[in-house]
Order: structure tokens, then C-alpha cells, then sequence
């Protein structure tokens, strides 16, 4: 017997609305409120930033880290950092939000799309393919919190003598090897914007590295271009931007942090082994997110691969009737990047892997705040869809 969908006039499976996200620390309603107070509200004024990249860096295992303003900010100084030149190649996925290939732009250079393999991350076989004399770098996207087969990407970029960014916007706490995401490569950058692990009150972002010229570098580039912090009025020596994180946007960064391994880590992946566990043997589906013991899934989201053959509808339905059983959008996937219009008349190759993988993915939510009742009401609702529409 097929329920009759909600998208069509039957009952929905969710009965009560889900808790959103992000939802903050009790503490920060009444924590943040200290600058606001002191009137140290930017970071050169107070103490709440130095603290918050402390923190970070201990977290991450990285010697240095830089807070700034977003996650684009964040890849755009790691590049300028690195010395990416006007003219230069950096190798990144299409498939990923603008924001990687965006930085890419902002620092002059070239972005060379590289197509993705079925886990959703960059495809290294591609990587080798499309690397030329002028690739000077390349951006490992860590998507919806997969880590990238980070081995063989390391070995492309020793082979050919690039350097590597991680973009971690989406995977704070991703483990490669016991190592965090974001200090497998040259560079690691966050992102705090409204909905990522981690945030900051709507924007912010961080970088991280082992190179300590680097992390200089990024710190006088989110500075205006001061050769060092404390140095006097005229002592511009590059062309910086300001790119500064608030005092109460550190405040909150801390306190979430407090929080990232105790609580909001734990849920995710506790969310994410109910969902393997239904979804692994369901009609429908093709595959489920990867995660490997050497490659630690920090579950930003969980995009279910779904088995198209076996489903009687277009996947824009599938996503459209489970929406309509009460369940969260938890946003479709972005466009191919080389399909935005800033992209327009640019050279580009196609990445059809990557067309493929996001034509046929269902994106879940899994944060914190849910319980595991709101699991279990996604779970009966994609199976009440899936059943709908079987072939
Ligand atoms: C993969 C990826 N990279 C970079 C960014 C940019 O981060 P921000 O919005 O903080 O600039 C995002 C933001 O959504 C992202 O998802």
C-alpha cells in the first residue's frame, strides 16, 4: 500500500515543527553584552580575539591561527598568503559553494574546474589531468563535512609542486588520519557564517596553518596591509583589506567552541549512524555520505545519494514531497560553479560527475539542537517518499 503524499493531499509524516540552528549559548545572551559594555568592541581593542584564535589554533593542532571576517575572506588572504599571482591556476571543484572559486578570482588568478569523485570531493585522477605549468595551487573543498582522499591529493600537489588550501567551511572537526581538516595541507579556512558548525553571530571566518610567514602575511592582510600588529600609523607595506572579526562576534566564536567536541560534534555523528543505519539497505538509494575511519566525516549536512533508476519521478519531486511531509529544506545543492552567470563567456571545462552526483543527491539536515525523534521523522518521511515514487 503507497501513503498517499502529503505533496498531494495526505497527511504529513512531521506533526511539530524541528528546532532551528544555529541556536546559541545560554551564556552568550549575557557574555556578549562585556564589549558592549567596556566599549572594546574591535579586536585591536580588546582581548576576546587574541583569545578566540588561541583557542582555535589548540583545537585544530595548528600552530598559527587568523580570525576574519567570512570564509571567502579566509580563502582569499590564504591565497594572496601564498603568493598566488594575477594569471596564476588554482585547481578547484565546480562542485562547491561560489565562495571557492569566487577567493580565486578576488586574488587575480585563474580557477581551473576539476571535476568530483562519487563521494562527492575532489576527483585526484582529474587533478592530475588539468595541472599545467601555470597551476600554482589548489582548493580541497571538504563538502557538507566528507573529508577529501586527502593521499592522493598531497601526492598530486608534491608531484607538481602546488600548494594546498583546504576549504573547511563546511567540515570543522573532519578528521584525516587522526588529523584535523584544515592542517592536512599548506592552508586551512573556516567559516562562521549562520548555519556552518560553527558560528559567529551571522559572519566571520579563520584561518589556520603551520607556516608562520603565511600566517603573518594573512594577519596583515586582514589589517589593511600593517606590517605587524602595534606597528605605527605608516606602516602599510601591502595592499590589505580589512577584514576584521568584532570582540562580540569572538565572544560568541568561544563559547561555541566550548561546546564544538562536547556536545554539537557528538550529536552530529550520532545523528548521522541513525540515518546509515535506516538508509543502508532502503529502495532507492545509491549511496550513503562517506566516512572512513582515516577520513572522519564531520556531518555538516548528510547529502543521500539516491538510485534515480529505481524512482518513477524527476529528483526536484523527490526533494519537493519530502519538504512537503514537514521536513526542513535543508537547501538543495548549489549550481556547478562554471553554471553561475559571474562565469559567463569564461573558458571552462564541464564536470559531469559532478553534474551527475548533484542531479541525484538529497541533501538531509542533522543539528545539534534536533533529537532523535526528529531523525526518525526525516527517516519515515524520505521512506514514505521513496515507496511513493518506486518503479
Ligand atoms: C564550501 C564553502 N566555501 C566557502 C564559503 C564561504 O564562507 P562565508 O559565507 O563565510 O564567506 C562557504 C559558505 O557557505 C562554503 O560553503
Amino acid at each position: 500500500m503507497r501513503e498517499e503524499l502529503a505533496l498531494h493531499g495526505g497527511m504529513k509524516t512531521a506533526k511539530q515543527p524541528f528546532p532551528p540552528w544555529p541556536q546559541f549559548a545560554e551564556r552568550t545572551l549575557s557574555d556578549v553584552l562585556e564589549p558592549l559594555r567596556t566599549g572594546k568592541v574591535a579586536s585591536w581593542s580588546g582581548t576576546r580575539g587574541a583569545e578566540f584564535e588561541e583557542r582555535w589554533a589548540a583545537w585544530s593542532g595548528a600552530p598559527h591561527a587568523v580570525a576574519c571576517s567570512s570564509g571567502t575572506a579566509a580563502l582569499h588572504m590564504a591565497l594572496v598568503a601564498l603568493g598566488i599571482q594575477p594569471g596564476d591556476e588554482v585547481l578547484v571543484p565546480s562542485h562547491t559553494f561560489i565562495s571557492s572559486s569566487l577567493a580565486v578570482l578576488h586574488a587575480g588568478a585563474v580557477p581551473v574546474f576539476c571535476d568530483v569523485s562519487d563521494d562527492q570531493t575532489l576527483d585526484p585522477g582529474c587533478l592530475e589531468r588539468h595541472a599545467t605549468s601555470r597551476s600554482k595551487a589548489l582548493i580541497a573543498v571538504h563538502l557538507y563535512g566528507i573529508v577529501c582522499d586527502m593521499d592522493k591529493i598531497l601526492q598530486v600537489a608534491r608531484r607538481r609542486g602546488l600548494s594546498v588550501v583546504e576549504d573547511c567551511a563546511q567540515c570543522a572537526g573532519g578528521e584525516h588520519h587522526g588529523r584535523k581538516a584544515g592542517m592536512l595541507g599548506d592552508v586551512g579556512c573556516f567559516s562562521f557564517s549562520q548555519g556552518k558548525h560553527v558560528s559567529t553571530g551571522g559572519e566571520g571566518g579563520m584561518v589556520v596553518t603551520a607556516l608562520p610567514e603565511v600566517a603573518s602575511a594573512c594577519r596583515s592582510l586582514r589589517d589593511y596591509g600593517r606590517e605587524h600588529e602595534g606597528s605605527g600609523p605608516a606602516a602599510h607595506v601591502r595592499v590589505g583589506f580589512n577584514y576584521r572579526l568584532t570582540e562580540m562576534q569572538s565572544v560568541i566564536g568561544l563559547n561555541e567552541l566550548a561546546r564544538l567536541d562536547s556536545w554539537n560534534l557528538p550529536r552530529r555523528l550520532g545523528f548521522a549512524k541513525i540515518y546509515d543505519h535506516a538508509f543502508s539497505q532502503l529502495y532507492g538509494i545509491r549511496c550513503l555520505p562517506f566516512t572512513a575511519p582515516d577520513r572522519r566525516n564531520a556531518y555538516w549536512k548528510y547529502p543521500l545519494q539516491l538510485d534515480l533508476e529505481k524512482l518513477a519521478c524527476d529528483p526536484r519531486e523527490i526533494r519537493e514531497a519530502v519538504v512537503a511531509e514537514g521536513i526542513p529544506d535543508a537547501g538543495s545543492c548549489w549550481p556547478e560553479s562554471y553554471e553561475e552567470p559571474v562565469f559567463a563567456g569564461r573558458e571552462t571545462v564541464r564536470c559531469p560527475n559532478a553534474e551527475a552526483v548533484r542531479r541525484r543527491t538529497l541533501v538531509l539536515a542533522l543539528p545539534p539542537t534536533w533529537e532523535k525523534s526528529h531523525v526518525e521523522t526525516c527517516v519515515a518521511a524520505v521512506r514514505k517518499v521513496l515507496h511513493a515514487y518506486r518503479r
